[in-house]
C-alpha cells in the first residue's frame, strides 16, 4: 500500500509545497502554509485530474452552431429580495455559496428558503446543529409547514449516497467547513477538505441538475474561509452582511453566472426569522426634522435597483485630512481637486470627512455630485433643502457626466417624496414628471450655482 505523504498547503491560494516555509512561494502570503496529509490514493487521482479514469474516448468536439440549451427553468425561493440577487431564482444544477459572519442569519435564511420552496424535494444537511435544534428553529420561524428532509451527517460521500437514494432537487449544506471526505486525513475545514468536498458536491450538482446551497464561514478579513478556489468552483457567491447599526441584513452577489453582480437584497431579523425589507430607501434616509449643513441625498443604484442614501460631509479647520466611510478616498481627493480648479472652492487647509449613512458601500460614481454639494454645504455652513436629491459623475474637466439608469433614479426619488433634483444634462427626461423640479446641468459649476440658490 502506498504511504501517506505530508505536504504543506497554502490556506490563501491552495498551492502545495513539499516543505514548510514562512511565505507561500505561489501567492506570497505569509504564515499560511499548513500541514496537509494527502493519502496516496487521493493524490494520484488529483494528479491525473480525472479521478484516475483514462483519457480515451470520452470527449468529443462540438460545433458552435449546434442547438442551444434551453433557458433553465428557475425555482423561486419565496423571497423576492433573494430571487432578484440570484438573477430570478434558483437554477437547477447551480452551486451557490452563501458566506457571512457567525450569527448573521445564514442558517435561518437557508431554512426559511427551504420551507418556502414550492413542490420541490429538498434536503437540509446539518453539520453544526443537531436535528432537534433545526426542528426547534423551524418551529420558531412560523413559516407554512413543508416537507424538508433533515440529515445530520458530515461525511460528504455519505451525504451524497443518502441524497442520491432519495429524491432531491435542492440540497442545502450547513456548513461546507464541517464536511470531510473519506479519502483525506486532514481535518474538516482544512483547505484540502474544503476543496475536495466542494468538488464532489459540484460534480453531483452538475450531473443530477440538483441545486446545491453551501453555507461558508467568513474569516476576520471578510472572505470565505478557505482558498479562493472555493469561490472559483461554484456558480454564485453570495455574501450576507449587516449594516454597522445592525438594523439591516444585506445579501449581495459577489459572483453570479446566472445574473448580475452587486445586486443587493435587504432583510431584517425579527423574532420569527428574517423578513424582507421592500423599501430600503426609507431606512437609509435618516429622519431629520430640519435641514442641516453638509447633508445631501444621492440616488444611488445597487445592481438594478435605485436606492436613496444620505451622504454627509464635514469640513473643519485642520491638517487637510481626508477621511471617507463608504466611498473611495482617492475619488474624494480627485473631487476636491476638481472643486478647486473648476469651481474655485478651496478646502486645501481643511479636514474633509465623508460618511455614507447606513453603512452601505457605494461602488458607483453617481455619488460624486452628492459629495461635492455636501462639502460645499458644510464649508459654507448652510443647509440644502430636505426635498433635494442628486446624482451624477464628475469628470476631471469639471463636466457632469451621465450615469446609468437615470430614469429609474428620478422615478425612485419621486416615489420617495423628493421634489427637487439636480442631475446631469444627459440624464434629464424629455418631460419632467409632475410635481418634480429637475435641474439638468452640464457642469459642476452649473450644479453648484443651482444648489447655491437653494441654500438656507
Ligand atoms: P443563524 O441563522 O443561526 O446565523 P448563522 O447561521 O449565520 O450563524 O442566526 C443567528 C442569530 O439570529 C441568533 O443570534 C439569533 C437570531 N435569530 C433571531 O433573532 N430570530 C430568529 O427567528 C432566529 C431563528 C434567529
Ligand atoms: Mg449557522
Amino acid at each position: 500500500m502506498a504511504k501517506d505523504k505530508t505536504q504543506f498547503e497554502c490556506s490563501e491560494c491552495g498551492a502545495l509545497s513539499p516543505r514548510w516555509a514562512g511565505q507561500c512561494a505561489q501567492c506570497g502570503a505569509w504564515n499560511t502554509l499548513q500541514e496537509a496529509r494527502v493519502s496516496a490514493k487521493a493524490s494520484a487521482s488529483q494528479q491525473s485530474g480525472r479521478g484516475g479514469r483514462s483519457w480515451a474516448g470520452e470527449s468529443r468536439l462540438e460545433s458552435l452552431d449546434g442547438p442551444q440549451s434551453e433557458a433553465p427553468q428557475r425555482l423561486p425561493t419565496g423571497f423576492v429580495e433573494l430571487d432578484r440577487v440570484l438573477g430570478g431564482g434558483l437554477v437547477p444544477g447551480a452551486v451557490i455559496l452563501l458566506g457571512g459572519d457567525p450569527g448573521i442569519g445564514k442558517s435561518t435564511l437557508l431554512l426559511q428558503m427551504l420551507l418556502r420552496l414550492k413542490d420541490v424535494a429538498r434536503v437540509y444537511v446539518t453539520g453544526e446543529e443537531s436535528v432537534g435544534q433545526v426542528r426547534a428553529r423551524a418551529q420558531r420561524l412560523q413559516e407554512p409547514s413543508a416537507d424538508v428532509a433533515l440529515l445530520a451527517e458530515t461525511e460528504v460521500e455519505s451525504v451524497l449516497e443518502t441524497v442520491n437514494g432519495n429524491d432531491c432537487q435542492v440540497l442545502a449544506v450547513d456548513s461546507i467547513q464541517t464536511l470531510f471526505a473519506r479519502e483525506l486525513s486532514s481535518a474538516p475545514g482544512s483547505v484540502a477538505q474544503l476543496r475536495e468536498c466542494a468538488a464532489q458536491l459540484v460534480r453531483y450538482a452538475k450531473q443530477r441538475g440538483v441545486v446545491v446551497l453551501l453555507v461558508g464561514h467568513v474569516t476576520k478579513e471578510g472572505v470565505i474561509a478557505g482558498p479562493r478556489v472555493l469561490e472559483h468552483m461554484v456558480d454564485t457567491v453570495l455574501y450576507f452582511e449587516s449594516d454597522p447599526g445592525g438594523r439591516l441584513r444585506m445579501i449581495r452577489a459577489a459572483k453570479n453566472r446566472f445574473g448580475a453582480v452587486n445586486e443587493l437584497g435587504f432583510f431584517a431579523m425579527r423574532e420569527q426569522g428574517l423578513a424582507e425589507v421592500k423599501n430600503p430607501s426609507a431606512i437609509f434616509l435618516a429622519r431629520r426634522p430640519d435641514p442641516v449643513p453638509g447633508s445631501v441625498v444621492v440616488v444611488a443604484r445597487e445592481g438594478t435597483r435605485p436606492l436613496l442614501i444620505e451622504v454627509q460631509a464635514l469640513t473643519d479647520e485642520g491638517n487637510a485630512r481626508r477621511v471617507t466611510v463608504g466611498v473611495d478616498t482617492n475619488r474624494l481627493a480627485m473631487l476636491l481637486a476638481v472643486l478647486h480648479r473648476h469651481a474655485q472652492v478651496d478646502v486645501a487647509g481643511q479636514d474633509v470627512f465623508i460618511n455614507v449613512v447606513g453603512g452601505v458601500q457605494v461602488r458607483e460614481t453617481a455619488w460624486d455630485l452628492a459629495a461635492v454639494l455636501a462639502i460645499m454645504s458644510s464649508f459654507r455652513d448652510r443647509a440644502l433643502p430636505l426635498d433635494l436629491a442628486v446624482f451624477g459623475e464628475i469628470g476631471l474637466a469639471g463636466e457632469l457626466r451621465p450615469v446609468a439608469g437615470g430614469e429609474e433614479r428620478i422615478e425612485e426619488a419621486r416615489k420617495q417624496g423628493f421634489k427637487r433634483l439636480i442631475v446631469p444634462q444627459a440624464n434629464a427626461p424629455r418631460r419632467s414628471p409632475p410635481g418634480l423640479e429637475i435641474h439638468a446641468v452640464a457642469s459642476l459649476a452649473q450644479a453648484l450655482d443651482a444648489a447655491r440658490d437653494m441654500l438656507s
